[in-house]
């Protein structure tokens, strides 16, 4: 049986002591730890980004000659950190793709860990979140280097198989992962999509 659902569990408390503004910030350090998905020096954009933990986690991977940019629907707090940017834009909705032409003119890597309202009503949550991944598919197509990476997180369900052959066509190669600081009981998995094969 799986564990009671517990807000303010071993990750969230590690991750208020480490400043990290949430505790999704440990999902990321494992799989970077793993795959080695962001390097020194990349421009990176975060899909869905609020309140900002991979944000303060990719800067410091990046370092100060890389640049990262945020989008989500709701604002993020200032970090005061001039290698962080961030824009309050819906991924279903606004133009992204010219604001990262403009700020970045690639990217390097895609992050997102983009997740929304959820009702509970697991084929429903798992619809809306193939959605926002498709448009988030949509943007990396348009704004991604040749040979770039990119990391998604879907809620699993009947159409992820189909949603997974897709992202075979565009990518060399594409890993389901489900990190440790990942609750057991949520239906979230990581997608890690590697070698944007740009001619499609
Ligand atoms: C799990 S949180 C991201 C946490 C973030 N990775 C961090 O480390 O702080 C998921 C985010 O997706 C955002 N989101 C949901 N729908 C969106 C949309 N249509 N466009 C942009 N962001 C969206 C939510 O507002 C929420 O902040």
């Amino acid at each position: 049986m799986s564990k009671p659902f517990n807000p303010k569990d071993h990750f969230f408390k590690k991750a208020k002591e480490k400043g990290f503004r949430a505790r999704s910030v440990f999902k990321l350090e494992e799989l970077q730890q793993r795959f080695h998905l962001l390097k020194r020096g990349q421009k990176v954009v975060d899909l869905g980004c609020a309140p900002g933990s991979f944000l303060q986690f990719a800067a410091k991977i990046i370092g100060p000659e890389g640049r990262i940019i945020g989008f989500d629907i709701k604002p993020v707090a200032d970090f005061h950190n001039p290698l962080i940017k961030t824009f309050v834009a819906s991924v279903l909705e606004d133009d992204i793709v010219t604001v990262v032409t403009q700020e970045l003119g690639v990217a390097d890597s895609i992050v997102s860990d983009i997740a929304p309202n959820t009702s509970g009503i697991g084929e429903l949550d798992h619809g809306r979140s193939i959605e926002l991944n498709r448009a988030i598919i949509e943007i990396s197509k348009k704004t991604l280097r040749p040979h770039g990476d990119l990391l998604l997180k879907v809620f699993d369900g009947g159409t992820f198989p189909n949603f997974i052959k897709e992202a075979k066509v565009l990518f060399k190669e594409v890993k389901v992962v489900k990190p440790e600081a990942s609750r057991s009981r949520s239906r979230e998995v990581y997608v890690l999509c590697k070698g944007f094969k740009s001619n499609n």
